[in-house]
């Protein structure tokens, strides 16, 4: 078994925000990620599949196939747009980089199936220091 990643670049605006707290109670558990007039971030989007390699030539995945379906799929929707407004599969959530993890990993699972492999892990890092992996293990109801 081989594991193959992606790296994919966009950037998008959110607020991290429970519609049910005050500004206060937001900002006191969320800090400057809860500014009403929102921020944004630069993400790096690591997308790893696994699978083995094709007998006659040693690949994988057509890494340019996988390519084309992380940008169709998740940074078309999200580059230069405010996911808490207008990005479909995060509708409903709070625009954190866990939700945003296992929102692409519910995008991509099935889409990645269709070129041959299985998905092995989201990995999302906001900033240098802030990084989410998701590897598909929580049950997706519950958030
Ligand atoms: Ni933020």
């Amino acid at each position: 078994m081989l594991y193959l990643t992606r790296r994919e670049r966009f950037n998008a605006a959110h607020r991290m925000y429970h519609p049910e707290w005050t500004d206060d109670k937001n900002l006191e558990v969320f800090g400057k990620c809860s500014n009403p007039n929102w921020h944004g971030h630069n993400y790096n989007l690591f997308v790893t599949v696994k699978g083995e390699p094709h007998p006659e030539t040693s690949l994988v995945v057509n890494l340019k196939e996988l390519s084309r379906v992380i940008r169709e799929k998740v940074v078309e929707p999200l580059d230069h747009r405010n996911m808490n407004l207008e990005v479909d599969f995060m509708e409903g959530k709070i625009a954190s980089t866990e939700n945003l993890a296992m929102a692409i990993w519910e995008v991509l699972e099935k889409e990645v199936q269709v070129l041959g492999v299985k998905l092995h892990c989201i990995r999302i890092e906001e900033t240098e220091n802030n990084i989410v992996e998701y590897y598909g293990e929580i049950n997706h109801g519950n958030y």
